[in-house]
C-alpha cells in the first residue's frame, strides 16, 4: 500500500485545500474544516459549469463533488498533481472516469449504504403512485374537478400478489425486493450473476432478462449506468413487456431510451412509468411531461435529511482518511493504493 502523508495540520506542510462543488446538508464540510482543511465551497445551489469547475479545482488537494459534475481526464488534469481524492456525493459514479483517475493516482469514493432505504422508499413511492394514479387523483381534487365518489373513477393496477421484477439486485434493488414481501409479491431479478444468498434472504428468483421483461407487472431498475447498461430498456425491451406493466427508475435515466419510452407510454405498449431520473437531467424528452400515465420526480432518491447528512459525513470521512494514511471506507479504485 502506498504510504499517504498527512497534509492537514502538519507543521511546515501547507494546509490541504478542498473544493466542495455545492452547498450540502449538515454536517456539510465542517468535519474537514475542523480537521484543518482549507475549504472552498460553492455557495450557490446550482451546478458549476465545466470551465468554472476546472478553474476552481486547480491546485486543490481534494474534491467533494456531485453527480452533476463531470470528472474526466481533462478535469483531473486541470486540478493538477496535488489532487489526491475525489469524493462523490452519490452512490452512482457514472459521472466519473474512474480509469482516468486511477491512471493519475487519484482516489475515487462514493456513498453506498447510507442511502439504500431512502432510495428504495422512493422506488416504492413511484410504484404505488403510478399504479394507483395518485397524481391524477390529487390534481382532480386540487383543481375542483372532483364531483364525488364514483365506481369507475381512476381505476388503477393492483399491486398485492403481483410480480415485481428487479433489474440489478444490489443493495438498493435488494431493499426494494424486501419491501415487496409486505405486498405478498413474487419477486424476479436479473443480475450480472446469480446471488444465491439474496435469493434465500429475499425469496427472489433469478431469471434471464427476457423473462424479467415478459413476466414483471412492475419492473424496477437498480443497475449502475455503464456502457453495458445504457439503454438496456430500449424499444424492443419495452415491446417485450406486458401492456399492463409499470416501469420504475430510481437508478440513472440513461438505462432507458427515453424517446422510446415516450412512444411506448403514448401507445400504451406498457401501462405506466414512475421516474426519478432522466437521460439529460433536468431536461425531459419531448412529450414525457404531457403523458398522464407517468409520475415524475426531480431525482429525490436519497433526499431524506438522514441520508443526505450521512452522505456528507461519509464524503468527509473518506477525504480525511485519504490524508491520514487510512484507506477510505468506500474506495472505488483500491488499485491506486495497492500497486
Ligand atoms: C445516487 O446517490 O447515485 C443517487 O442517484 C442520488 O439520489
Amino acid at each position: 500500500m502506498t504510504e499517504l502523508v498527512p497534509v492537514a495540520k502538519v507543521p511546515g506542510v501547507p494546509v490541504a485545500k478542498v473544493l466542495v462543488t455545492r452547498p450540502i446538508p449538515a454536517p456539510g464540510a465542517a468535519p474537514l474544516a475542523a480537521a484543518g482543511f482549507d475549504v472552498e465551497q460553492q455557495s450557490v445551489d446550482a451546478p458549476l459549469l465545466a470551465a468554472e469547475l476546472a478553474g476552481r479545482v486547480a491546485g486543490k488537494d481534494a474534491l467533494l463533488c456531485m453527480l452533476s459534475d463531470r470528472i474526466d481526464g481533462a478535469l483531473l488534469d486541470a486540478a493538477g498533481p496535488a489532487l489526491r481524492i475525489v469524493a462523490n456525493f452519490a452512490v452512482g459514479f457514472d459521472n466519473i472516469d474512474v480509469r482516468a483517475a486511477t491512471e493519475r493516482g487519484v482516489l475515487i469514493t462514493n456513498t453506498p449504504d447510507v442511502l439504500t432505504d431512502a432510495t428504495a422508499d422512493v422506488a416504492w413511492t413511484l410504484l404505488l403512485a403510478t399504479a394507483r394514479r395518485v397524481i391524477e387523483g390529487d390534481a382532480l381534487v386540487r383543481q375542483g374537478r372532483w364531483v364525488g365518489w364514483t365506481p369507475t373513477q381512476l381505476l388503477g393496477a393492483p399491486v398485492a400478489g403481483r410480480t415485481l421484477g428487479v433489474f440489478g439486485l444490489g443493495k438498493i434493488g435488494g431493499a426494494v425486493a424486501r419491501r415487496a414481501a409486505g405486498f405478498g409479491m413474487r419477486v424476479l431479478y436479473t443480475n450480472r450473476s446469480r446471488d444465491e444468498q439474496a435469493e434465500r434472504d429475499l425469496g427472489a428468483t433469478y431469471v434471464p432478462f427476457d423473462r424479467l421483461l415478459g413476466e414483471s407487472d412492475f419492473l424496477s431498475l437498480h443497475a449502475p449506468l455503464n456502457d453495458a447498461s445504457r439503454h438496456v430498456i430500449d424499444a424492443s425491451a419495452l415491446a417485450a413487456m406486458k401492456p399492463t406493466a409499470i416501469i420504475v427508475n430510481t437508478a440513472r435515466g440513461a438505462l432507458i431510451d427515453e424517446v422510446a419510452l415516450v412512444v411506448a407510454l403514448r401507445n400504451r405498449t406498457i401501462a405506466g412509468a414512475g421516474l426519478d431520473v432522466f437521460e439529460a437531467e433536468p431536461t425531459l424528452s419531448a412529450g414525457l411531461a404531457e403523458l398522464d400515465n407517468v409520475v415524475l420526480l426531480p431525482h429525490l432518491g436519497s433526499a431524506t435529511t438522514d441520508a443526505r447528512a450521512a452522505m456528507a459525513q461519509l464524503c468527509c470521512d473518506n477525504i480525511l482518511a485519504a490524508f491520514e494514511g487510512r484507506r477510505p471506507a468506500t474506495l472505488l479504485n483500491p488499485e491506486v493504493l495497492d500497486r
